[in-house]
């Protein structure tokens, strides 16, 4: 953020025409019904930051730009329009402090609280499972809050609706849905389209199945119970339990959306709870606050703010200040000073003066005040709908435009004025013909079109003095005049466009048909400015409304709108074939309109005739024929309802300890000790007889509870390092960082920054106490860049100053002086940076370290070249992925007695960043502690990256002896932390065909013969972990496959980005995509049905895989049979194949995938980790141990275990904090390991405890509660504590790549096994996807995705489910809509070279509400156990990710049928789809002729195999 120049003019003199004395000079603000006194020199602040600095950290920062809703709280205010007050969610992040004069500020902590009672939606929130790392939470319960606070009745259709604001990156939603749901006034009424799991389908999912009666039916009844288990914590569910389930000890859950909300319903809707009439009553204004307030000047130092109050007044100041901004809701004004330095100087905010805010409807149209916020546009264009097309066009656009919070703020005006491009409703008023009043005090009114408003990029007709008053909108005709909104985004919910339009037509009857008298066609994102397409309207005007019309027409627009290869944004393409499939939509949707018109005229006709009536009127021409398959053409999201939304989840929930269940069902498998289920008391030692004996205490292991820290979460009391109190004399840092890649650094002058004010310290490389090289694995990093750079945003230098503003500032003011770097570690640059994988492979740029090939089955060449042997040749390219934690990096450092340091930072990794700050501070490791309480999230991205900034800041504290705090910007944060590695795989396999039919005579389906494969993955500019992830695709490139002869190599690209690291699933969901992307090629060649190609092909149990791991409880053959059956893939299958018939542009695909995935580190050494358990006299334990909890609930799961070992209730048994001081030289928290690890290392620890209580135990009457058997053992000087520690079995776990030569069985063919034993035992599952596309636009849904997940025995299945759904979800943005773009040679608009351009939320798009499968069904599979991890448990943070891959398949499945149909391919030709697979990748692969139109134009070949271009 650059500095501003003081305001140089002379406040305390009236401007001409103001009356100061009637303005006030100081804001009138109160914060949760109090009022607060801001001194005017210290508002010139945003709410967020205001809120937070008075310790109500409830509302978080988690992108500063408007686009996730982490920041949201409800302002109340008195609405002059109406008279009465007006609730509304808003971002905090955005909206000035300023423009809160007059509100009432409600935050999350205003709502309810631990200390006092939570509100009903923080109370379902917490008690469904709507939170994991719980840092959207605060922000997700204050826009829910809002919503019922305005609706107190909300149905359900209104919370499908009003959720488009906020993100959540743990959880996929659907929890949070059921928990909004559930406080709906018709709960109890099932959604359309939520259909409660049938009895077939419980029963399939029963673990008595194999007792089933007729028709695959359980023959034990199930039976609700409703009473004892209902609610028992199981999300307050449906619980299904038959007589045997509950003998088993074991019940089966199967909990929907339908049943919880009907509970959930007869529980209490909000309209009936104490908390509503609560609300209702504050919902009345502070009486201060009832009536309007004067006007407002506030001088706030290097601001000044008016809000006048009158029209005149806000002329006669824009001509006083002709360069004030105007602001109304900061939503532009604000991102242009946080990333353009921007920043207003003088400030007039019109929201106040009546001509400007009121928006009404009239005979004539529309009157929109300019300062009229869009909300409350799109509440009268929603009520007026019906009387006028131009009504109903601008309420159906405004559903989609941004987001609530930022539609409650923002205005007409300022969509207007800022002219963006892409702006939405600018096309939608230029095509209405809408009329602007402008005005001047100088000048007076003008009108002027909006079709005439925009001038160039940005630029528009309005002079400084100008403000626009009121926007007039003509109604259209009421008959045969149609205006249709479009509009296509990366995302539906809170995206801007990639091609937004407004199209209108009206027609005449004629004696020749329908004509069409007069057309506009407004678009936005094809040019520089909103454009009017007048070549292609003209072409329509006069024409008869038919087929060759419109074809006239689309070619004349595709000419005229054509975006050439190279324009700024991209997707030139994809953008021309936009616009004229919004015209075919267009020509479709009037054409079916006027041909309704003509038979409701002809019916109506038909009754006069009947009823002996002369007709009035000539009968309407006939419309233009559609076909029946041509219909859904006609559909656009934007103009759609947000269609319901349902969840079922299925498992079996631990009545009590399982009896030896690992011994019924693998005999054979000798369980390790430490798998054993016993406790205490001697429950569930493996008799039956102790099983019985007694129900385990609330909460413990197998039970179903709520995360631990759920209540914290919901209520915004669960501390963040951001949210820790400033220590006294806190200092705030920002980093100097590069903007460019592959430079030498020629100078640097901070000359300028050190002057500015606030600077108290820059730190370069030259003032590092210690050494300055880092790194996780190889210390090829540097802490402060000494001589190079090698990408953008790479630290140079450290600013730390007294404010974070002052910080930022400063830091910006840093000068760099760069020089072209042509040689990169002995490898040439080719004079430019190294971006792409391709740049890396022309250039030799590898990371030679991390080269593997692993071999397996005898030589793949020979077998390539088998006769008769199908063979394919192909790539497949997967883009990288953002982690989008939605807590920035943050770290506070504390400088501590004797020159030692604290940390508190949200790292996965505490003993890493206590052993990297020692190192570059030159201090001892035991003279720095690293705390970690919780983390807003990590996925992987804060296992390693999170530890250079830590160790930048803990410099900065270290050498000024004062703590310093340093939270990464959104946007700095994705540019310099890396990502998930992007892939190139190169691959050749071969399949053999059955050389003889079935015994029914059919063919089965090809066997798997060999594959040989090239992966190269983007590393970035630092080694980090990108050896093993690379390691880890190679393991997972067999998927589930049994390949005879397989050959894999995988090099990791050295490039200039950002060093890549640690995603969720860590390389093994890129193995398994390049894996499922090859079979899917063979199936193709070999002309074979996919599903049924798979199933001949997946492992069995006791194969071998090509790591030479043989497969024992291997449980994915049973799923897959199991979940097809509960799915119905076969049935559905035939009826998408249908549908698809019915429908030329829609099509839906389905698919099914297998996952199995290897739990371990691959690195030997990690596989271990330590806790620290205390006993207290009052029988309460406390746990340390060396995991962090980011959200995956580790910590409710390891104390659950706790909790049942020492037979105590789970509420006796607490976690505070990971640090390095308790539990030391801990692994980063990370391979789904940690549960495994920490627990059993938990459990080490209570088993000694317990040993040493035994004696003290026996001397006590049995049953004595643990508070009497610690008292005693105190007394007696017996230790109540105890460190306990795991290791993974030494066999299992550790491949040694490094064992040369490679170990070769008898017949020469390579013995893998014999290097090791990568992984402990596998998570398997599988998932079945359904997906509906729309050919013309490349707009998904995922109509309906059943998980079955093998998690072994679940320690708490909500949680479980959680992970699984969560995971789900970022598999499927994964492989869709989440697209990194880099400034690269296929993005060369963008600029420097290496920059990142996707780097925040409006950028980057994450999976929203509205992503979440319509039917999403999770299962977890029953009766499966695991006798090598803690209870039976299996790992499940990272397995479920890669499942998100069967949306991908089951999309090119559907752009299959569109090829085949608009193409004419055949249905087995394969075609290339890249991941993720776009709206842009998925339209033009269906490759129809408007595609082709818009591929040809450009000259960029032939469609059929045109592909987009992509980073890399
Ligand atoms: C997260 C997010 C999502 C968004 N999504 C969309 C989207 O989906 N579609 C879309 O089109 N836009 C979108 N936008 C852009 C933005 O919200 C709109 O342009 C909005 O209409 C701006 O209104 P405002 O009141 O916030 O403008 P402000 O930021 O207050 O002002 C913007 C500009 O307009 C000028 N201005 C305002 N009123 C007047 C007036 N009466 N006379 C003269 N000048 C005036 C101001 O001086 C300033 O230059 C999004 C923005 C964000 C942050
Ligand atoms: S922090 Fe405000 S919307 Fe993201
Ligand atoms: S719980 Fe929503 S982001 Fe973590």
């Amino acid at each position: 953020m650059a500095a501003r120049a003081p305001v140089e003019v002379a406040y305390e003199v009236a401007p001409p025409g103001i009356d100061l004395s009637v303005y006030r000079s100081s804001l009138v603000v109160y914060v949760n019904g109090a009022r607060v006194d801001v001194p005017a020199r210290e508002s010139d602040v945003l709410l967020l930051d205001f809120l937070r600095a008075r310790g109500l950290t409830g509302a978080k920062l988690g992108c500063g730009e408007g686009g996730c809703g982490a920041c949201t709280v409800v302002i109340s205010r008195h609405d002059a329009a109406t008279g009465e007050a007006r609730h509304t969610s808003v971002n905090a992040c955005l909206m000035p402090l300023l423009a809160a004069d007059g509100c009432d500020v409600t935050t999350v902590e205003g709502i309810g609280s631990t200390r006092t009672e939570l509100h009903p939606v923080q109370q379902r929130m917490a008690e469904m499972h709507g939170a994991q790392c719980g840092f959207c939470t605060p922000g997700i319960v204050m826009a829910m809050y809002a919503l019922f606070l305005n609706n107190p009745k909300a149905p359900v259709e209104l919370i499908e609706e009003s959720m488009d604001g906020n993100l959540c990156r743990c959880t996929g939603y659907r929890p949070i849905w059921d928990a909004a749901k559930s406080l709906c006034a018709d709960a109890h009424r099932e959604p359309a389209g939520a259909e409660a799991a049938t009895q077939a389908e419980r029963c399939v999912t029963c673990p008595h199945k194999d007792a089933a009666g007729q028709n695959g039916a359980c023959s034990h009844a199930h039976a609700h119970d409703g009473g004892a288990g209902a609610g028992a914590g199981a999300g307050a569910g449906e619980i299904e339990a038959c007589a045997m389930h509950a003998r088993a000890a074991v019940r089966s859950v199967v909990s929907s959306t339908a049943n919880k909300l009907a509970e959930m319903h007869a529980a209490t809707p909000y309209h009936a709870t104490k908390a509503a009439e609560r609300d209702a009553a504050r919902a009345r204004l502070p009486p201060e606050l009832a009536a309007p307030l004067g006007p407002l000047r506030v001088n706030a130092g290097r601001l000044v703010w008016w809000r006048p109050r009158a029209l005149a007044d806000a002329l006669n100041l824009k001509a006083a200040f002709p360069h004030a901004r105007v602001v109304v809701g900061n939503t532009e004004v604000g991102i242009e000073a946080r990333f353009k330095g921007q920043a207003p100087a003088v400030v007039i905010a019109t929201q106040d003066v009546p001509e400007l805010r009121d928006a009404v409807f009239t005979e004539r149209g529309l009157e929109l005040g300019a300062s009229a916020p869009l909300s409350s546009v799109a509440e009268l264009c929603e009520r007026c709908a019906h009387a006028s097309a131009v009504c109903e066009a601008a309420a159906q656009m405004l559903r989609w435009f941004a987001s609530n919070q930022i539609r409650n703020v923002a205005c007409l005006g300022g969509n207007l004025a800022t002219a963006s491009p892409i702006s939405d409703m600018n096309p939608l008023l230029a095509a209405a013909g809408a009329t602007l009043e402008i005005a001047s005090a100088a000048r007076g009114a003008r009108l002027v079109p909006v079709r005439g408003f925009f001038k160039a990029y940005r630029t528009v007709d309005l002079a400084p003095d100008e403000l626009i008053v009121r926007v007039h909108v003509p109604h259209a005709a009421p008959r045969f005049e149609y205006i249709v909104p479009y509009k296509q985004a990366r995302r539906r919910e809170d995206d801007i466009s990639i091609v937004t339009a407004t199209l209108r037509a009206r027609f005449e009857p004629t004696a020749d048909g329908w004509v069409c008298a007069d057309a506009a066609l407004a678009f936005g994102g094809l040019a520089p400015t909103t454009v009017l397409a007048r070549q292609a309207a003209a072409s329509l005007v006069g024409e008869r409304w038919c087929d060759a019309t419109f074809e006239r027409a689309a070619a004349a627009l595709a000419r005229e709108v054509r975006v050439p290869d190279g324009a700024p944004g991209g997707q030139a393409e994809y953008r021309g074939a936009l616009a004229t499939s919004f015209l075919f939509k267009f020509f479709v949707h009037t054409s079916l309109r006027l041909g309704e018109a003509k038979a409701e005229a002809d019916a109506s006709a038909a009754r006069a005739l009947a009823e002996g009536a002369a007709p009035t009127r000539a009968p309407l021409p006939a419309a233009p024929l559609i076909a029946a398959a041509e219909r859904t053409a006609a559909r656009s999201w934007v103009t759609e309802p947000k269609p319901a939304t349902s969840g079922t989840q299925t498992y079996a929930e631990r009545l009590r300890p399982l009896p030896g269940l690992e011994q019924d069902k693998y005999p054979d498998a000798a369980a390790p000790s430490h798998a054993a289920n016993g406790n205490a008391n001697g429950h569930g030692n493996g008799t039956a007889a102790a099983a019985a004996a007694a129900a385990p205490k609330s909460g413990q292991s197998g039970q179903s509870v709520p995360h631990a820290a759920a209540n914290l979460h919901v209520t915004g009391e669960a501390t963040y390092v951001d949210d820790i109190p400033q220590p006294s004399g806190l200092l705030h840092a920002a980093l100097v960082g590069s903007q460019r890649a592959a430079a030498r650094i020629v100078a640097v002058d901070a000359t300028a920054a050190r002057a500015m004010r606030g600077v108290v310290r820059i730190l370069f490389h030259a003032d590092l106490p210690g050494k300055n090289d880092l790194g996780p694995v190889v210390h090829d990093e540097e802490c402060f860049a000494e001589a190079v750079v090698h990408s953008v945003g790479q630290v140079i230098g450290i600013v730390v100053a007294t404010s974070v503003r002052e910080a930022r500032e400063a830091a910006a003011a840093v000068r760099v002086e760069y020089e072209e770097l042509d040689q990169f570690d002995g490898g040439s640059t080719e004079g430019r940076p190294i971006i792409s994988i391709d740049d890396a492979i022309r250039a030799g740029s590898f990371y030679a370290v991390t080269d593997h090939t692993l071999e397996s089955g005898p030589a793949v060449e020979p077998l390539l070249a088998t006769a008769g042997a199908i063979v394919v040749e192909g790539e497949f390219r997967l883009g990288g992925q953002e982690h989008f934690y939605l807590e920035s990096n943050t770290t506070l450092a504390v400088p501590t007695e004797g020159g030692g340091l604290a940390l508190h930072t949200s790292t996965q990794a505490v003993a890493k960043t206590q052993n990297l700050v020692a190192h570059v501070c030159a201090i001892p490791a035991h003279k720095v502690v690293c705390h970690m309480r919780r983390m807003g999230g990590g996925f992987g991205g804060k296992e390693t990256r999170s530890v250079p900034f830590s160790c930048a800041v803990a410099v900065a504290a270290h050498l000024l002896r004062v703590p310093v705090r340093l939270s990464l910007e959104r946007d700095v944060d994705m540019q310099i932390s890396g990502q998930r590695h992007a892939f190139l795989a190169k691959y050749r396999a071969a399949v053999l065909p059955a050389s003889s039919a079935a015994a029914d005579g059919s063919t089965p389906p090809p066997k798997l013969l060999a594959l040989d494969v090239q992966l190269f993955s983007n590393g970035g500019c630092a080694l980090d972990l990108s050896g093993p992830v690379m390691d880890r695709a190679i393991f997972h490139l067999d998927s589930c496959y049994k390949w005879p002869a397989l050959r894999v190599r995988g090099r990791v690209c050295r490039t200039h980005q950002a060093p890549h690291t640690a995603f969720r699933g860590f390389g093994g969901p890129q193995g398994m995509m390049v894996a499922e992307a090859i079979m899917e090629h063979l199936a193709c060649a070999a002309h074979a049905d996919p599903v049924a190609f798979r199933s001949a092909n997946l492992y069995a149990q006791g194969d071998e895989t090509h790591f030479g791991q043989k497969l024992e409880l291997w449980n994915v053959p049973a799923a897959w049979e199991q979940l097809q059956q509960s799915a119905e893939l076969a049935q559905r299958r035939a009826a998408v194949s249908r549908f698809n018939g019915e429908h030329s542009w829609r099509k839906r695909g389905i698919a099914i995938v297998p996952t199995k995935f290897g739990i371990n580190f691959t690195a030997k050494f990690m596989n271990q980790g330590g806790a620290l358990v205390h006993v207290y006299t009052d029988g309460t334990v406390l746990v340390s141990h060396g995991g962090t909890e980011m959200g995956q609930g580790l910590h409710t799961k390891v104390c659950q275990i706790v909790a049942h070992a020492l037979d105590v209730p789970l509420s006796d048994v607490h976690i505070a904090e990971t640090a390095s001081d308790k539990v030391a030289n801990s692994m980063p928290t990370a391979a789904s390991m940690s549960n495994d690890l920490y627990a059993m290392a938990a459990l080490d620890a209570c088993e000694q405890i317990l040993k040493r209580l035994a004696p003290v135990r026996k001397s006590l009457p049995p049953g004595a509660p643990l508070k009497a058997v610690a008292a005693k053992a105190n007394f007696e000087r017996v230790d109540l504590s105890a460190h306990g520690f795991f290791a993974v079995d030494d066999a299992r776990c550790g491949y040694d790549w490094a064992l040369e030569p490679p170990p070769r069985k008898p017949d020469g063919t390579p013995d893998n096994a014999r290097r090791g034993l990568p992984f402990n035992y596998f998570t398997q599952g599988v998932a079945i996807a359904e997906v509906e596309l729309d050919v013309l636009t490349g707009d998904h849904a995922v109509l309906r995705a059943d998980l079955l997940v093998d998690v072994g025995s679940t320690i708490n299945a909500p949680l479980d489910v959680g992970q699984i759904e969560g995971a789900f979800a970022q598999g499927v943005g994964l492989c869709t809509i989440e697209e990194v773009v880099w400034a690269d040679d296929e993005h060369s608009w963008v600029q420097p070279r290496g920059r990142l351009l996707t780097r925040g939320p409006g950028a980057y798009k994450l999976p929203s509400f509205n992503d979440v499968p319509r039917d999403l069904r999770v299962g977890l599979m029953q009766r499966v156990a695991n006798p090598f991890a803690v209870h039976s448990s299996k790992a499940v943070g990272e397995p479920p990710l890669f499942l998100g891959f069967s949306v991908f398949m089951a999309l090119r499945d559907a752009v299959r049928a569109a090829r085949v149909e608009h193409l004419g391919a055949s249905a087995h030709a394969h075609f290339t789809l890249h991941s993720p697979a776009t709206s842009e990748r998925l339209r033009m692969a269906c490759a129809d002729r408007f595609a082709r139109m818009a591929v040809e134009l450009n000259g960029r070949g032939d469609v059929g195999s045109y592909v987009p271009k992509g980073s890399f």
